[in-house]
């Protein structure tokens, strides 16, 4: 049964305790939170829905000049994320066609364009495609360099064997459907070529934080990490994996020389900029004293980014 197949039901909490062998093979995972709730349709649409209302990174910028406020947005992104830039190594696509899944606000693709042939770049929103191109524009990118679309990554309209290299930063655990979106950048990867992404980690401090304050805190201690998540971390039905999970999906998909790692994200050290979700006492408290030195220091490997490196062979 596919999460598609899923009776419509009155929103209803989502349950509390998730066996995690079950989320393993899952295609789906949506389909094991017996009960809420949404179609993938549905829930994709609510994705997009929460994606147009701000477009990642934009938080960190506020300058009228429109130059200066994407350079506001590039500064905030590589100094909270600065292994962006070593693990995308974005000199490594000169010469070659590179498609980007979800833009975003377009930081990481406006240095694919300075370096490769050809630039294809998708979101699933009208906003990041809009703030992208207009981006781009600014900077005085030849258009023919690149080529930017509204499009879903379960469904990619591009041939089989069209690029030599796919990259995905924090956007295919988003998706309904994860395992179907790695599905489609295997169809799309000539042969040989690699896919570079981050999706979610679940043992991480930032699912932790939020176990502690929606599960631990509320008295369901038995809510799993990967629950809290889904229902709190960004846009509706967010996802995580651990690493042999992870694995185990891209090997069965066909995929090799699999390369995982993790990194600890702004989010686990709290020094992030909280959204609205993230105001309560409970926060604020824990912005004020959380022990960042200590994780930094101690708890590297309990990062929230899942670092993927992997080939179609
Ligand atoms: C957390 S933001 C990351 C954006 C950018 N990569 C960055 O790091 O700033 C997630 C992005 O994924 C996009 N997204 C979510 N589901 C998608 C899908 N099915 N297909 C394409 N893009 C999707 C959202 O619209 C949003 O722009």
């Amino acid at each position: 049964m596919t999460c598609g197949a899923l009776k419509k039901r009155p929103k209803t909490k989502i349950p509390t305790f998730l066996p995690a062998t079950k989320l393993l093979i899952s295609d789906s995972y949506c389909h094991y939170l017996k009960g809420p709730l949404q179609s993938n349709a549905e829930l994709k649409a609510s994705v997009k829905e929460h994606w147009e209302g701000e477009t990642c990174g934009t938080r960190y910028a506020a300058s009228e000049s429109r130059a200066r406020y994407f350079e506001e947005i590039e500064e905030a992104r590589y100094r909270l994320e600065p292994y962006i830039r070593e693990f995308a190594n974005f000199a490594e696509s000169k010469g070659k066609k590179i498609l980007e899944i979800g833009v975003g606000a377009g930081t990481d693709f406006s240095n694919w364009v300075k370096y490769a042939d050809k630039a294809c770049g998708v979101d699933l929103t009208e906003s990041a495609i809009r703030l992208t191109d207009e981006r781009l524009k600014l900077a005085g990118i030849d258009p023919s360099r690149y080529e930017l679309s509204t499009s879903d990554a379960e469904n990619l309209p591009f041939a089989d064997g069209s690029f030599d290299l796919v990259y995905s930063w924090g956007v295919l655990h988003h998706t309904p459907n994860t395992e179907k979106a790695f599905r489609e950048v295997f169809r799309i990867l000539k042969p040989g070529a690699k896919v570079k992404a981050m999706i979610y980690h679940v043992n991480s401090w930032t699912g932790l934080l939020l176990w502690g304050r929606y599960c631990l805190f509320r008295g369901r201690p038995f809510e799993s990490k990967k629950s809290a998540i889904f229902q709190h971390l960004e846009s509706p039905g967010t996802k995580a994996y651990t690493l042999p999970e992870t694995r185990m999906f891209l090997e069965k998909i066909g995929y090799t020389d699999i390369s995982l790692s993790t990194r600890l994200g702004p989010g686990d050290l709290l020094k992030i900029n909280p959204s609205k979700k993230y105001q309560s006492a409970f926060f604020r408290l824990a912005w004020k004293f959380y022990p960042r030195w200590l994780i930094e220091t101690f708890g590297r490997h309990f990062g929230l980014y899942l670092l993927i490196e992997a080939k179609n062979p």
